[in-house]
């Protein structure tokens, strides 16, 4: 940022409400604006067809049967909706220690993804590459003697991420936060013809409490065992988010993404003023809850602390949100 000086002027030649006074002039000095092409919506998907079930610590939020999640991804793409990602409930007897379910190309990931490609092209698809909803655990890597191991953790993500691929997935977003993963995927992409795949790299993810509904809505919380503070980062810590991110762009990532995103918008700012590369947040499902909770209550106007909170991380340097009110946050801006 160039050096200015904050204080040029002074009362009473100096007003600053005068260029406040009209919509006209507020919209002359805007610095920021949010648009639809900013919005990546997280669906949440389930076996089973015509199916929807309600996500109860999130209001508003329904997991999708296939079907019904091609629906909603044709309303996404009317709307001007970017992409989508697609976050699995997995049945509990598929969840096993050695997480295989996240390798077989007939998943209920990659099915969503060939469905969404069959009938909804032109909107991306991006795709967690992570072993929680799969591992009998909860935890995002292999476990082995409470230990979630991390090169062995890359080889079956590095499988995740090839059939999601060859299912025609867009963006691999690795949410896992293992050491590495983000060069092994790229070298084993590129070796298998996946050059043109995009990786969307969850580079600081911190190990936050307000994932919880999200651990609801794809089953995992009665699995986990312990918490994720072995691979996911220290909520105290933000020097260590700019190496995390300079080693994923390193190792070949194309976009990065802090998480989760309103009380860490510092970290977005220092990353996008050190590395300029294109960077996301995502507005987790505790901060959906907390806001959308408070205005089922009447404490809080849900479209406007909506509209209000994106335009902070737009403002804080974003290039895009991932938030589960991608879809209304759509319609205020289209005026629908
Ligand atoms: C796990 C994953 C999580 C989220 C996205 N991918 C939860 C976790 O790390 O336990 C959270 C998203 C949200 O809370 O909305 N791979």
């Amino acid at each position: 940022m160039s050096q200015r000086h904050t204080t040029l002027g002074s009362y009473p030649t100096t007003r600053m409400r005068r260029n406040r006074r009209s919509d006209w002039s507020r919209r002359l000095v805007a610095e920021t604006k949010l648009s639809v092409d900013d919005l990546i919506w997280p669906v949440f998907v389930q076996e089973g067809s015509n199916s929807r079930t309600p996500v109860a610590s999130m209001p508003g939020v329904d997991r999708l049967s296939v079907d019904l999640f091609v629906e909603a991804l044709k309303q996404a793409r009317d709307l001007g909706i970017p992409a989508v990602a697609i976050f699995p409930e997995v049945d509990a007897a598929k969840k096993t220690s050695d997480a295989r379910e996240a390798y077989n190309p007939d998943n209920l990931v990659c099915r969503a993804i060939r469905a969404a490609k069959k009938s909804v092209p032109g909107i991306g698809i991006v795709c967690d590459v992570a072993l929680d909803p799969f591992n009998a655990d909860g935890h995002d890597g292999i476990v082995r003697d409470g230990e979630i191991l991390n090169d062995e953790s890359i080889e079956v993500m590095t499988r995740q991420a090839l059939v999601q691929s060859e299912a025609g997935c867009d963006v691999q977003a690795p949410s896992d936060m293992m050491d590495g993963r983000i060069g092994a995927f790229r070298k084993a992409m590129d070796a298998a013809g996946y050059q043109h795949v995009q990786i969307m790299s969850y580079a600081a993810k911190y190990a936050s409490a307000f994932y919880n509904p999200f651990r609801d809505a794809i089953g995992s919380s009665g699995a986990l065992k312990g918490d994720k503070k072995t691979y996911q980062m220290d909520p105290a810590n933000s020097d260590e988010a700019l190496r995390e991110v300079g080693h994923d762009i390193a190792e070949g990532a194309d976009m990065v993404m802090v998480k989760p995103g309103l009380p860490y918008l510092d970290i977005v700012r220092r990353v996008k003023d050190a590395f300029g590369v294109p960077t996301y947040a995502y507005q987790v499902s505790g901060e959906y809850a907390m806001l959308r909770g408070a205005a089922d209550r009447g404490w809080l106007d849900w479209e406007k602390v909506l509209l209000e909170t994106l335009s902070c991380f737009k403002r804080a340097g974003c290039d895009g949100i991932l938030t589960y009110g991608a879809v209304d946050a759509a319609r205020l801006l289209r005026g629908k």
